[in-house]
């Protein structure tokens, strides 16, 4: 069982595998991958819920989501992204949300779509035992303020992600996701954190990396320009479904090793 600890202490040493599962059979791949963090990302709601942004993701679709992959991580340290408005909004509701992911669904940690309304929060849920993985960069969730550009491009900014990084250690993040930031940048607050960063966008200089499952497989139909795919797995999904409907348009589905032969039958009544 991977634990916070352990990732903790993975910072500067062995480079951190972190994947997004958003069910129990890609969790148990992944699981038996050796990946050592499964994300629950709201990134759910671009892939297999079709919307064409995470902002209409809900507590109840990470909880149900976060609930499955723990089913299926034996190993890895399961993650609940939590997604837009499920924090922020008000201390107490928040602080519940991201509780119930521990207490009901079974997740190791939240990750919190960083900035400066979290830093109080991180620090209340580490004190009642919700570890917190932050988030900084570029957070989809504020896509109608910031677009999907890379952040942190200029000195202002640049220094407002390190600030953040920072105070987010303080309050007791274990971990911190960098998005989409010039590689100097992630490089400087890797430097500066003694937690691990994990990089997605943000070069080979962060303690781990972080991608979506579906870029990774090869099953999304468009990816970020920072996403490296893996695999085929939508050609070949597509090629098994189209033979197996051809097989049933062309009579070969089912033959009769796919069923019960009239003899079979006979023997039920
Ligand atoms: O939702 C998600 O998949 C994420 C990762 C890209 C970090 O937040
Ligand atoms: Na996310």
């Amino acid at each position: 069982m991977t634990t916070v600890r352990d990732v903790r202490e993975m910072a500067g040493s062995t480079p951190i595998t972190m994947l997004t599962a958003y069910d129990a059979t890609t969790a148990r791949v992944a699981n038996d991958a050796g990946i050592d963090v499964l994300l629950v990302g709201d990134s759910v709601g671009n892939t297999d819920l079709g919307y064409d942004s995470t902002l209409p993701v809900t507590a109840d679709d990470i909880a149900s989501r976060t609930a499955a992959v723990a089913r299926g991580a034996e190993d890895a340290l399961v993650v609940a992204d939590m997604p837009f408005l499920s924090v922020g909004v008000d201390d107490a509701e928040s602080v519940r949300n991201c509780g119930r992911m521990v207490k009901e669904a079974d997740a190791d940690a939240v990750k919190l779509e960083s900035g400066p309304h979290t830093v109080e929060l991180t620090e209340r849920l580490v004190e009642l035992g919700v570890p917190v993985m932050a988030h900084l960069g570029l957070t989809p969730q504020r896509m109608k303020e910031t677009g999907y550009g890379r952040q942190g491009t200029t000195r202002d900014e640049a220094h407002e992600i390190l600030d953040l990084a920072r105070k987010h250690e303080d309050a007791g993040a274990f971990a911190l996701v960098l998005e989409h930031v010039p590689a100097n940048l992630a490089a400087q607050v890797t430097d500066a954190l003694s937690i691990p960063t994990i990089g997605i966008g943000a070069g080979g200089d962060c303690d781990g990396q972080v991608l979506v499952v579906d870029d990774v497989l090869g099953l999304s139909e468009r990816s970020p320009p920072f996403a490296a795919r893996f695999g085929d797995l939508r050609s070949e999904m597509l090629d098994a479904v189209s033979d197996y409907r051809e097989a049933v348009e062309s009579g070969d589905f089912p033959a009769e090793e796919h069923g019960h032969t009239a003899d079979e039958l006979d023997e039920l009544y």
